[in-house]
């Protein structure tokens, strides 16, 4: 049997009566990678914030690993690790790509002081693991302020992937990218499958393509369906509360 590495069991938020995450059960299987799909307001962040510890629930319950997490405090869970990727920029700008990857490989606080920590070897070897991971060799030694905004986003991937948390969670990675930014991700994105369990709001059907294996389609704070990316597109439901009349192959 597979290993369910992140399970959802029948989360739940009420916020002042309103249920943003209604109920919601899902387990993403050790290397999964799963796509949450949904229309505006569907509940999809709310259900990322649940699961990270950001929001806490009400009803439910979240498992890391068989290890139940519920209502965790935010940096307990990211130890527990699961690690999120937010839309607000955390790079240094004034730092290097290198420098920035060398200060989120450390745990000790204090910036300058862990660009002195980490010239050991195997730190070294991890920075330029995680640069090759998100394809920004040739920007090692730029100072992050300089970079694009697809080439910011890869780098903030890295300093979470450096980390290396067992469950990924990304918020619509590829906002505000170009088509060639997008497919970089795409291609970044299936490095990742196998290696490590992701779920990935998103909202570009091309590229939910891609890289999805299963979907998980939230409507009104529920799971609406589940299942491949065929099913998915065919399932009247989905396309009626959701795809509408532009399905997924119509993109
Ligand atoms: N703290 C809060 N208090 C009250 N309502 C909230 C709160 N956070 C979110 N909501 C509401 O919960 C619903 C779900 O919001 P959420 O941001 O999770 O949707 P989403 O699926 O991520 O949508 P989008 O695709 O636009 O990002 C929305 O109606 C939102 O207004
Ligand atoms: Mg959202």
């Amino acid at each position: 049997m597979t290993e369910t590495a992140l399970m959802v069991d029948g989360l739940a938020v009420d916020f002042s009566g309103f249920r943003a995450v209604d109920g919601v059960s899902l387990a993403v299987a050790k290397g999964e990678l799963r796509v949450l799909l949904g229309a505006n307001g569907a509940g999809k962040t709310t259900l990322m914030d649940l699961i990270s510890g950001r929001t806490r629930s009400t009803e439910g319950r979240v498992l890391v690993h068989g290890r139940d997490v519920t209502n965790w405090r935010e940096f307990r869970i990211a130890r527990a690790g699961i690690g999120r990727k937010f839309q607000i920029p955390s790079v240094f700008s004034g730092l290097t790509v290198r420098q920035n990857l060398e200060v989120a490989l450390s745990r000790h606080p204090g910036v300058f002081a862990n660009l002195r920590l980490r010239r050991r070897p195997a730190d070294r070897a991890r920075v330029a693991e995680v640069m090759a991971l998100v394809g920004l060799e040739a920007e090692a030694e730029q100072e992050a302020g300089y970079l694009s905004h697809g080439q910011t986003q890869w780098l903030e991937l890295g300093m979470l992937m450096i980390q290396n948390p067992s469950v990924i969670l990304l918020d619509e990675p590829t906002a505000g990218m170009t088509q060639a930014e997008t497919a970089k991700t795409a291609e970044i994105i299936n490095r990742l499958k196998g290696h490590h369990t992701l779920l990935v709001v998103e909202h570009d059907m091309a590229f939910v393509r891609e890289i999805a294996e299963r979907i998980t389609v939230l409507h009104l704070g529920r799971v609406l369906a589940e299942g491949s990316v065929d099913f998915i597109e065919n399932n009247p439901e989905v396309r009626a509360a959701y795809l509408g009349t532009q399905g997924i192959s119509a993109c």
